[in-house]
């Protein structure tokens, strides 16, 4: 029989994407996300957990700005509730695959970043999403971690929705160009996600689409295959000051995961170009 596997935070925008991946590989899936269900809540987490194989948590407190002004929501949604589904996971021998963030990192360093590499988040988020991985593995329970950056689906907002939103109105758009990553799509992760359930494969991976670009050129590459008319200005993050510091590297060294999957992983561009081609 299939393993029955549940999507913790399954209607956020990775969530939403990896349900139909795994129904087409055959797994029966279960979708589980607030109101009806609360990550901090012990009660929440065992009944998610009863007759699943596998638990994939993409539940997360995400909104890196609101973070900093609520605190212990996010230490205790990314942090704590993270240690208890492990713990909660390796008392039912269930596997978990947990998806973290490039924010873990500071992006000061100049290549990309591989799974080695020591930890030094920036801000409350960075901290919350480093405490839960570590909760995760302390938990003993058998899992994997997976983290992703630069990530857009047709669920929820993102850069590349806003951009397109933006260039829809034909209006001059400033866009910073020292900020670097790989844009990823959701349905991308979906499938690496899946080979790691197959294959049980446990530890820290890295994935994003293959190469990277500034934030700049990845809106200029969505004007251009939009046919979008629209004048794109290069500026710094300074132009945009948010409350909260962000990570200005967020390349991803993806030779790890690479090697366990069955296919090469293709380009940001290929990638974005199918989304952009592909109605929501
Ligand atoms: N988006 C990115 O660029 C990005 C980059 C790197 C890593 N990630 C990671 O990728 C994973 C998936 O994120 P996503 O992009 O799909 O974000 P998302 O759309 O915000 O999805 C997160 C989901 O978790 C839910 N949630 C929040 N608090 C919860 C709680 N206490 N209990 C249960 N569910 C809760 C959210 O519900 P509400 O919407 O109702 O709050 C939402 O449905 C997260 O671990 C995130 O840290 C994302």
């Amino acid at each position: 029989m299939a393993d029955c596997i549940t999507i913790l935070g399954g209607r956020g925008m990775l969530g939403s994407d990896l349900a139909p991946v795994l129904v087409q590989a055959g797994y029966s899936v279960r979708i589980l996300d607030l109101p009806e269900f609360d990550l901090t809540r012990a009660d929440h987490l065992a009944r998610a957990l009863n007759g699943a194989q596998v638990v994939v948590n993409c539940a997360a407190f995400t909104n890196v700005d609101q973070a900093e002004k609520r605190f212990d929501t996010a230490m205790a949604v990314n942090g704590r509730a993270v240690g208890a589904l492990g713990a909660a996971a390796k008392e039912r021998g269930v596997f978990v695959v947990h998806i973290s963030t490039d924010f873990v990192f500071d992006g000061r360093q100049t290549r990309p970043y591989v799974e080695t590499d020591p930890p030094n988040p920036l801000n409350t988020y960075g901290r919350s999403k480093l405490e839960g991985e570590q909760a995760l593995r302390d938990s003993a329970c058998a899992h994997v971690i997976l983290r992703v950056q630069w990530s857009y689906g047709n669920h929820g907002k993102n850069f590349i929705s806003k951009i397109r939103e933006r260039a829809l109105t034909g209006k001059e758009l400033k866009v910073v160009e020292d900020q670097v990553g790989a844009p990823t799509w959701t349905a991308d992760m979906a499938r690496a996600i899946t080979v790691l359930i197959r294959d049980r494969r446990t530890g820290l991976y890295h994935f994003a689409n293959a190469g990277y670009a500034s934030r700049f050129e990845v809106a200029v590459f969505i004007t251009t295959q939009l046919n979008l008319p629209v004048r794109i200005m290069p500026c710094v993050s300074e132009a945009f000051p948010t409350p909260t510091l962000r990570p200005k590297n967020s390349w991803f060294n993806t030779a790890k995961i690479q090697v366990i999957l069955d296919a090469p992983i293709r380009s940001w561009q290929n990638a974005l170009a199918d989304f952009l081609a592909t109605p929501p």
